[in-house]
């Protein structure tokens, strides 16, 4: 088991990882060191290892909610409900609440234990790869508002993170590849030579070699861990961690939720990134095909020919990120070093995106 530190000063807490977590008896009881605790997890994740989970937990007031599955569920209503059963089973202040389940859970069960009693503990068990290397890690916490995706939610970070890689061997192959882009990105913005281990390694990572899965999650959560520790409420550093995400969430909202998976949109907004920075003499040629092939490997898309330039540079310019002089977005001086760059030349933009729509050869 590996474990990392997110050192927030008395926020900071232990992200465990590596095999079996979820019914190691030791490790949940000084984890989770609570009398009350409510499980909240979904239709899809409880069959298979909410069993094992409370087995091994075995608190004194047990309870367990079981969500329909999906991001439409990561709602208002989905939030009362957690709530309710909260008050209903007169749970105190010092109650836990834990999320056993992907990042829909996690945000919501987080949001639901920030605002409870105006905040207590949880746990986050993360069970897809995004949830492992990405959103159980950091506390940023939230429900989408029907028109806008996490438009109402809080930071409020978890007491601890336990990261059962073995989870991993039933998610569907096409989410396991959509984590492997938040992987990929941590490489790309902040350690070449994780970038570079990636390259040597993804068959190992494909066929989901213990130690490699123990790697890719363990070093993605010290890269993300070591960022939020800098920066936990977004002012700097943090923005980082979008590469991809400006061009990403603009093809998610263009072209619907539920076309693409966000890691798939993702991995469509790295490759721009990327060669966007190439076209503003940033990186080389050579490194947008070493990503590109990166990231075919691990099973993502690069491009969409169905994209619309104008409609996406449309939804890039409300991005949250963007401000009143323009859009802000995260691209390459090279492999491992990333920047934020304030109102590039859209005129660029839109070159690459016209190009990287229409080539099939990339
Ligand atoms: N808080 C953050 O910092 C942050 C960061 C990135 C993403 N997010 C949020 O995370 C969410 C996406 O997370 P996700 O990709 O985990 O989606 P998800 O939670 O919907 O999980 C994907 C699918 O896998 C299923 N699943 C989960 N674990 C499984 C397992 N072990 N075996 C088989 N199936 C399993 C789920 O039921 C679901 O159908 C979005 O709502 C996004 O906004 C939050
Ligand atoms: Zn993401």
């Amino acid at each position: 088991m590996d474990t990392i530190q997110v050192a927030l000063g008395e926020r900071s807490y232990p992200i465990h990882i590596g095999p079996g977590l979820i019914g190691d008896q030791e490790l949940l009881r000084h984890s989770i060191p609570a009398t009350q605790v409510l499980i909240v997890t979904n239709e899809v994740v409880a069959p298979l290892y909410l069993n094992a989970f409370e087995d091994a937990l075995s608190a004194k007031q047990q309870h367990s909610l079981v969500l329909p599955d999906g991001e439409s569920e990561k709602t208002l209503a989905s939030l009362a409900k957690i709530l309710d059963k909260l008050v209903e089973q007169g749970f105190h202040r010092d109650a836990y609440l834990v999320a056993l389940g992907g990042g829909v859970i996690g945000d919501l069960t987080g949001f639901a234990a920030a605002s409870y009693q105006r905040g207590i503990k949880f746990a986050q068990i993360p069970t897809t790869l995004l949830a492992q290397v990405d959103s159980s890690v950091g506390g940023k916490t939230a429900v989408n508002h029907p028109k806008a995706k996490n438009m109402i939610g809080a930071f409020h970070q978890p007491s601890c993170v336990l990261a059962d890689t073995n989870t991993l061997k039933t998610l569907p192959t096409r989410e396991f590849s959509a984590g492997l882009a938040e992987v990929i990105k941590h490489g790309l913005i902040l350690d070449s030579t994780f970038f570079n281990w990636l390259e040597n390694n993804i068959k190992e990572v494909l066929t989901q070699d213990s130690s490699a899965l123990t790697h890719i999650v363990s070093r993605s959560c010290e890269i993300k861990a070591d960022i939020v520790s800098k920066d936990e409420f977004e002012q700097g550093a943090r923005a980082l961690l979008n590469l991809g995400h400006t061009f990403g969430h603009a093809l998610e909202s263009l072209m619907g939720y539920g076309e693409w998976l966000h890691g798939e949109a993702v991995s469509i907004g790295i490759n721009l990134a990327a060669e966007t920075s190439r076209e503003l003499g940033m990186i080389k040629t050579d490194d947008c095909e070493r990503i590109r092939s990166l990231l075919k490997q691990a099973g993502l898309p690069v491009r969409d020919s169905k994209i619309e330039p104008d409609a996406l540079l449309k939804l890039m310019r409300m991005d949250k990120k963007a401000n009143t002089s323009g859009i802000r977005m995260v691209l390459l001086e090279d492999l491992g070093n990333a920047v934020v760059v304030s109102s590039p030349d859209e005129r660029v933009i839109k070159k690459i995106i016209q190009t990287q729509s229409i080539d099939s050869s990339v």
